[in-house]
């Protein structure tokens, strides 16, 4: 059992995986990449991926924007993963890192007249935000990427210097999470997660016009919400002052699952604790992401490996 890669159309232990120092994509950020749970079910002994579809087809998204040609199918790419799984010889939680990216070792800025090629990592990944606890967030001193800069629904690789630059600011600020706002002011996402309020009994986030991820957890939780607790979720422009005036909040995200925000800016947000519409969800959605709900059979994409 070891970290795998899918590399040069070729699966090899990760150790083999090497890309040259010239690569364009190392100096460019020219890439998109994907972050995806496999969860081990050990009494059905099978990996349930989460959404895999539904990655690689927003992966193939920001490949469009880049000018990124792949010689996959969303099916194959499902199919390549499932493989690299089951060769890994996890039989636990697995993290899959799919990158897309211009591969040419050649300098100069550009999308066109480049080598694309393609890889998959299989490793693991402990939690990202402390969900059980939940966490402290400010609103951060930069601005989220505008669609008009680098497209923010892409996960493209150029866009995370935006994201570091606010984590590494929140978290040395001694916050967990920071939330960046957009370039008129209003609320966009977290670092690496979407961000849900809940107000009035209903769930709010901001608009995929507010340069959000759309992210899959997002969509997930919506559809969470609007099913299992009859919960509607509105989707508009959100103040920064709204915020602190929630009765909840809470992340999403592949990395951070639910994770409820406890504290905004210094000010607590609801009483200070786990809230109820969070807390209910975060449990829907732990069961959902292991496959344990048999109305999303369409959200699993299941590995079984011969033993
Ligand atoms: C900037 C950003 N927003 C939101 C998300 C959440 O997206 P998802 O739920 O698809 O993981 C991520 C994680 O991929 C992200 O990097």
């Amino acid at each position: 059992m070891s970290d795998y890669a899918f590399f040069h159309k070729q699966f090899m232990p990760l150790s083999e995986a090497k890309i040259g120092v010239l690569t364009h994509a190392l100096h460019y950020g020219t890439a998109c990449f994907e972050g995806i749970r496999g969860n081990w079910d050990s009494k059905e002994g099978r990996f349930c991926v989460f959404r895999l579809q539904d990655h690689y087809k927003r992966m193939l998204g920001g490949c469009r924007m880049l000018r990124i040609t792949l010689p996959y199918s969303v099916d194959k790419l499902c199919q390549l993963t499932g493989e690299l799984v089951e060769r890994s010889g996890y039989r636990q939680d697995v993290y899959i890192r799919p990158l897309a990216y211009k591969s040419s070792e050649a300098l100069g800025v550009r999308l066109h007249n480049l080598d694309d090629d393609f890889l998959i990592v299989v490793t693991t990944l402990p939690p990202y935000l402390d969900a059980e606890n939940g966490v402290r967030s400010c609103v951060s001193s930069w601005r989220r990427v505008d669609d008009t800069m680098i497209p923010p629904r892409g996960k493209i690789c150029g866009i995370y210097a935006n994201s570091a630059l606010a984590k590494t600011e929140a978290c040395e600020n001694g916050f967990d999470e920071a939330i960046l706002l957009t370039q008129d002011g209003h609320v966009s996402e977290g670092s690496g997660e979407n961000i849900f309020l809940v107000t009035g009994g209903k769930l709010i986030t901001p608009l995929p016009s507010d340069n959000i991820l759309m992210g899959v957890t997002r969509d997930s939780v919506m559809t969470l919400a609007k099913n299992e607790l009859g919960i509607d979720t509105i989707e508009r422009q959100v103040d920064r002052s709204e915020l602190y005036v929630a009765e909840e909040c809470f992340f999403t995200g592949t990395a951070a699952n639910v994770a409820p925000i406890l504290e905004i800016d210094h000010r607590p947000i609801g009483n200070g604790k786990i809230g109820k519409v969070t807390a209910k969800l975060q449990k829907l959605f732990a069961e959902v992401m292991v496959g344990r709900n048999a109305k999303y059979p369409e959200w699993y994409y299941l590995v079984s490996p011969k033993l």
